[in-house]
């Protein structure tokens, strides 16, 4: 696993000037690295937080992107325009990796007889190709009845429909829908090992299975920087930080809301290669509304590893500064896709004697204006 070398002044060119999905395509590839650093650095300098050396993580400056979200709308499926409601009929996206570019190109030979909706197009580690197509329930019974172009569609693709992910299954009395199906379209690594994460095509996954293979990294030498270390997790997910961590820790408590993704988690578990079974015994899961209500005792653990939806952690580190500050875990590794409530809870962090020792900006949404950002925080010694 290694940082891909991008040179610096590569341009991106992009056919669809309308679309809204990219504001930096005016940018070199070096020039969007260098504002989206100077942009965390002043977020982190206008919190009053004092920070390392930023180090810079990428898998490429395009073709990254393992799955897209586009809508349909009157016969187009791309994205809505710069200051329209209208979508921008995209055929062609320098974001897709070159397996989901192929897959699009594929997929819109169908025609859906649909005015609106959305539609997940998504490629698994082994080449899998799925879609989850999130119409209106009268849209969706539209095209169940039709059952030509979803039987022809099943042909090559695996389906989901509806937002409750249902695989639409043939029988003799036409299209049945049955309860949503875990199949393997992630990949996490547990050292130098991937590992299969098992969720929908509807779940929530990092968007690179190339960048995300850098997350891994990262997640994996810090925790490894603490040995033995006991670990809790908020917002797990389907694992894909969680692997990485239990193969480094002695222990992980993962801690998530959403039903879906830990049976994923679960299974994914339940499924690791003889070799990496031994860690399946050092999680325990935890299902629950953490900003609420922690289960466990902070002083119980030696770190904390979050990765929050971009409300950030707000009520989750509240039991955190009712400890003593030596009860506090020693180590906590934030990793964000929204730095600005990054670095309100980072702020908070700081009350509780937590500094920066490492931070990363990994661009894994090239000439957008967005990034994720990982850091590894220490407890000052008292
Ligand atoms: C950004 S995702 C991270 C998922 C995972 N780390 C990954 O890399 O795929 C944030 C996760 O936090 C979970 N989450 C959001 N609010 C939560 C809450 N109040 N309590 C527990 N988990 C929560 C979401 O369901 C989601 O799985």
């Amino acid at each position: 696993m290694k940082t891909a070398t991008v040179a610096p002044s590569i341009r991106i060119s992009c056919p669809y000037k309308d679309c809204s999905g990219c504001n930096y395509l005016h940018l070199s590839y070096g020039e969007q690295i260098s504002l989206k650093k100077s942009q965390l650095e002043e977020l982190l300098s206008r919190k009053g937080l004092e920070f390392p050396s930023i180090e810079i993580l990428s898998a490429g400056a395009a073709h990254l992107r393992d799955r897209l979200d586009f809508s349909l709308q009157g016969g187009r499926l791309g994205l809505y325009g710069k200051d329209t409601h209208d979508i921008v009929d995209i055929s062609v996206c320098a974001q897709l990796s070159p397996e989901l570019q192929a897959w699009l190109e594929e997929f819109r030979c169908y025609q859906w007889p649909v005015e609106k909706g959305s539609i997940r197009l998504r490629m698994g580690p082994s080449g899998e190709k799925g879609v989850w197509l999130d119409f209106a329930n009268i849209d969706i019974k539209k095209i169940l009845d039709e059952a030509t172009l979803l039987r022809r569609l099943q042909k090559v693709a695996f389906v989901e429909i509806g937002q409750r992910r249902k695989v639409p299954v043939w029988t003799e009395s036409g299209y049945k829908l049955q309860d949503p199906e875990l199949n393997v379209w992630f990949q996490t690594w547990m050292n130098d090992q991937p590992v299969n994460l098992y969720c929908h095509v509807a779940s929530f996954t990092q968007p690179s299975l190339k960048a995300n293979t850098l997350i891994a990294e990262k997640i994996s030498a810090w925790v490894n920087q603490y040995p033995d270390a006991r670990v809790i997790e908020f917002g797990s997910g389907i694992g894909n930080l969680t692997m990485p961590a239990l193969a480094a820790a002695s222990s992980v408590v993962a801690c998530e809301i959403d039903a879906l993704s830990l049976e994923g988690l679960e299974k994914s578990v339940s499924m690791l290669p003889a070799n990496l079974k031994e860690h399946a015994d050092k999680l325990t899961i935890h299902r629950g509304d953490f900003q609420k209500k922690i289960l466990k005792d902070f002083s119980e653990f030696d770190g904390i590893l979050a990765n929050p939806p971009r409300s950030g952690l707000m009520g989750f580190l509240d039991p955190l500064l009712e400890l003593q500050e030596n009860q506090r875990p020693q180590f906590f590794i934030y990793m964000s896709c929204f730095p600005e409530s990054m670095a309100v809870d980072l702020a908070k962090l700081k009350l509780c004697g937590y500094v920066m020792k490492e931070c990363a900006l990994l661009d894994q949404f090239p000439q957008s204006t967005h990034y994720e950002v990982l850091t590894l925080l220490e407890r000052k010694k008292t």
